[in-house]
């Protein structure tokens, strides 16, 4: 059972706030992602749960007991690095048993463990190799048997994926999932690359700026984002952003802009108000962009087609309407063309809408059905 808990955790170094103020409940067997742009704070977090970074300010726990001031090696953590770093005259068993000699565990436990961890993430025939006879998953599975054979009650994880080429890295992904569904384990898994963070994570937390943006489920954070930056961050290609003044036409709320007028969803009636003149940013994502007729739940905007990638099943369109730029993405039948000329339809239920100053997510109100 191990819970990790940061209960207003600081981390500073100089001047430099790495981590400011940072609460989270990792649950127990929870696979969480650590998710932001490079310098956000995401490998700090991690290393002051291995132990490897001190806490300025604030509270750690792992389980039940407070860690701040807990040695690394009596965390019952485990962490893999984006650098495997193997030992390279060693073969991959002395490679995976290394950790364990040092901590005077039993031969007869040691290759127990060895054995069952080369099961697990296959490597059961590779055991009397080298480092440099493996390939560069290879190597990475080696580095995480050498976290398994530990048995940790945490698995930590910086990035271990980054240095695999596209297509061993889909695959080590499934790897690692596979792997947390076998062993039940907490991990707390850091990546910047937002693709990563979707398809593995049972939560996932966005940091950016050393603050944590917005902690939940894959679909909560695509669904509903708290603020631009998360909206911007989840999701690929990235939401599309267009500044808009709220105004009104006849008795209808709108939003406008020199390139077109959406009429203001109700769930955001409230939040908006009723001043004119107020400049929001509204969001729409490239995938919800429809070709063809959109009937009343929708506005249409008009486009102009820049650039066209042929994806096979998909088009990713580069499009300008009005003085924005904007993406979307069609199925490729629609076979658009450079210079087309397109009306596409903006679904209401799909927008999103924030406060122009400080990011903010528009708060929604949920429409009353009549039941
Ligand atoms: N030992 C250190 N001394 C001074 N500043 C540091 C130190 N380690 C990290 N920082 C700073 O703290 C901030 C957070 O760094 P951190 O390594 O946690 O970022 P990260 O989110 O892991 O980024 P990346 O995606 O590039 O790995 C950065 O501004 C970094 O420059
Ligand atoms: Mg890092």
């Amino acid at each position: 059972m191990a819970t990790v808990t940061f209960d207003h955790v600081w981390k500073r170094f100089g001047d430099v706030v790495a981590v400011n103020d940072l609460s989270l409940d990792i649950q127990d067997e929870e696979f969480l992602v650590l998710v932001g742009p490079s310098g956000c704070g995401k490998t700090t977090s991690l290393r002051m749960i291995a132990g490897l970074e001190e806490i300025t300010e604030g509270t750690l726990k792992i389980g039940e007991r407070v860690v701040n001031d807990v040695p690394p090696k009596d965390r019952d953590v485990a962490m893999v690095f984006q650098s495997y770093a193997l030992y390279p005259h060693m073969t991959v068993y002395d490679n995976l048993a290394f950790g364990l000699k040092l901590r005077k565990v039993p031969k007869a436990e040691i290759d127990r463990r060895v054995r069952e961890a080369a099961k697990t993430i296959e490597l059961s025939d590779l055991l009397t190799r080298k480092p440099r006879q493996l390939s560069g998953g290879q190597r990475q599975r080696v580095a995480l048997g050498r976290a398994i054979v530990r048995e940790p009650a945490v698995f930590l994880m910086d990035e271990p994926l980054s240095n695999l080429d596209a297509k061993l890295r889909v695959q080590t992904r499934a790897e690692i999932a596979r792997l947390h569904q076998r062993l039940k384990t907490t991990i707390v898994y850091v990546t910047h690359d937002q693709v990563e963070a979707m398809t593995m994570g049972t939560r996932i937390a966005v940091m950016n700026f050393g603050l944590l943006q917005q902690v939940g489920t894959p679909q909560r954070l695509y669904e509903h984002p708290v603020n631009k930056f998360v909206a911007g961050f989840i999701g690929s290609p990235s939401m599309n952003f267009v500044q808009v003044t709220t105004g009104r036409e006849g008795d209808r709320a709108v939003l406008h802009d020199e390139a077109f007028t959406v009429p203001l969803p109700d769930r955001f009636r409230e939040a908006v108000g009723p001043t004119t003149g107020r400049s929001l940013t509204l969001g729409f994502r490239p995938e919800h962009l429809a070709i063809g007729p959109v009937g009343d739940n929708a506005a249409t905007v008009r486009t102009n087609v820049d650039v066209v990638e042929f994806l096979g099943n998909e088009e990713l369109l580069h499009l300008r309407a009005g003085h924005h730029d904007l993406v979307a993405v069609v199925d490729a039948r629609h076979r658009v063309r450079p210079g087309d000329v397109l009306d596409l339809g903006i679904p209401f239920d799909k927008v999103h809408l924030f406060d122009d100053e400080t990011g903010d997510s528009l708060a929604e109100v949920k429409a009353v059905s009549a039941a």
